[in-house]
């Protein structure tokens, strides 16, 4: 099917109105091969008409099959978004970030615990809070998880005295993404074996998946930490409530400038005092926001809001 220039331009706007990503101007091809099928689906001949068909259905108002608050807000919409979204993702992807996560952030969350658990006045409550923000199949939050288990298991062994050792009862995990559709693969945990091969070692793949046919079905006590949610960032998100770190690696590079701006605000306003903001390796904030400390560890970089 043609995509005629002023076809690219209507759709190119249309996308950034509805979750922000900018397509470049050479990127017409990304266009026409995941809308096509959308369009050929829906009875079109051509784009123009697919266009009128997408727009005049979000004026209706007709509603998407999500149940929950329609952040996608109708049926075309929400195929629109989950075939334009680039979802790649695997288990502790870029390893390093997870590593500065391990030897370092978790040990500042155990301290943390213990000061709430002590002075038992937050009006958080103790728990630690953890976002990963743009979560797509799931693999990032899940990658967190098991390193709090294994380090809360470590920590009940170890004699850390004077630090009293955090449970995995003492962390909630929240896992958000735009796309209804990885969200779906995200909250099934199954996952087929290349997925396997990247990130996980043996031990691991014994320790939380179980394989069913063709699946590798990640464990209940895994599966059950984490908690899913659609969140378009480009709409506000603060009802989410605070956190303590915000994982959102591999999704600012999609987004403008101005986008970026108030993404990485709102994750400033929702960040407890010292919190964490762990990006993606090519991101950053620099000429975005001064109010967070660069922390290096090891070949990572992570930020800490300033207190
Ligand atoms: C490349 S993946 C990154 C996955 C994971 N964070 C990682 O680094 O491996 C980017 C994810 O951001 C999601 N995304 C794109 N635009 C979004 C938006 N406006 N709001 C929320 N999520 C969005 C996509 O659906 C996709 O799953």
């Amino acid at each position: 099917m043609e995509l005629s220039r002023h076809e690219f331009e209507l759709f190119r706007d249309y996308i950034y109105s509805i979750c922000g990503l900018v397509i470049a101007e050479n990127k017409q091809y990304l266009i026409r091969q995941r809308l096509e099928p959308l369009a050929l689906a829906s009875g079109c001949v051509n784009f123009s008409e697919y266009y009128r068909k997408v727009t005049e259905s979000s004026l209706s108002g007709e509603r998407s099959r999500t149940e929950g608050p329609p952040e996608t807000k109708n049926r075309f919409q929400e195929q629109i978004i989950n075939a334009i979204t680039t979802n790649e993702t695997s288990f502790f992807r870029d390893r390093h970030p997870f590593t500065a996560f391990k030897e370092c952030i978790l040990p500042m969350l155990n301290d943390r615990v213990c000061e709430r658990k002590q002075r038992q006045q937050s009006r958080k409550g103790p728990k630690v809070r953890l976002w990963s923000a743009g979560s797509s199949t799931g693999q990032e939050a899940y990658s967190l998880v098991m390193l709090i288990k294994e380090y809360s298991e470590n920590a009940g062994r170890e004699n850390l005295f004077p630090r009293i050792p955090v449970s995995m009862e003492d962390f909630v995990i929240l896992a958000t993404d735009i796309s209804t559709e990885m969200l779906a693969r995200a909250m099934a945990g199954e996952y087929n074996d290349t997925e396997m091969k990247r990130g996980l070692n043996p031990e691991r793949v014994n320790a939380y998946f179980k394989k069913q046919g063709k699946r590798w079905v990640i464990s209940s006590s895994i599966r059950s930490m984490v908690e899913f949610r659609q969140i378009n960032l480009i709409r506000p998100f603060a009802m989410l409530g605070g956190f303590d770190v915000i994982f959102c690696r591999n999704v600012l590079i999609y987004f403008d400038i101005e986008t970026k701006v108030r993404i990485i605000g709102q994750f400033y306003e929702m960040l407890s005092d010292k919190g964490f903001l762990v990006l993606g390796a090519t991101e950053n904030i620099y000429g975005i926001t001064d109010r967070f400390d660069s922390v290096h560890h090891g070949e990572t970089l992570f930020y800490q809001k300033k207190g």
